[in-house]
């Protein structure tokens, strides 16, 4: 089983971001422990990290055609892009919402995703191991 992790703007930086929200590891690290929870899964996975909108939809676009499953934790475009959305809905497989912290109980602003009802699962407020539960949900329902 193939399954894409994008992870989108400012994720990059999430070691120096709060981290009684965001967990306290660098990228490379929740990078390293994603591949772990993959490996015991099955699961090939690919992470991936972008800043730059464009480049997080055309990896939607090229996970189309590549993968059976898709977590996607888009950061602050979650609450606002309709391009993100647009490119979320032409998928087939399985996607899996994930952010690290609780969004609903955060600012108001941060309640409202723009593609949470065109996902299979939401998984919030876990911290990195978030991710580990997005791999068994989908290796689950393969
Ligand atoms: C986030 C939550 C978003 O509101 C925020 O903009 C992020 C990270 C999370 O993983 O908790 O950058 O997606």
């Amino acid at each position: 089983m193939r399954v894409a992790v994008l992870n989108g703007v400012n994720l990059d930086v999430i070691g120096r971001r709060d981290p009684a929200l965001y967990g306290g590891l660098g990228i490379r690290e929740l990078e390293a422990r994603i591949f772990e929870w993959a490996a015991r899964l099955d699961v090939n996975a690919m992470c991936r990290q972008t800043n730059h909108e464009g480049e997080y939809v055309t990896w939607c676009h090229e996970a189309l055609d590549w993968a059976d499953g898709v977590v996607l934790n888009p950061g602050a475009w979650t609450h606002y892009s309709y391009a993100l959305r647009d490119a979320v809905e032409l998928f087939e497989a399985p996607v899996v919402e994930v952010h690290l912290s609780n969004i609903d109980e955060r600012e108001e602003w941060r309640r409202k995703s723009v593609i949470s009802d065109l996902a299979a699962t939401r998984i919030m407020g876990k911290g990195p191991e978030g991710y580990r539960d997005a791999l068994e949900y989908l290796a689950r329902n393969k």
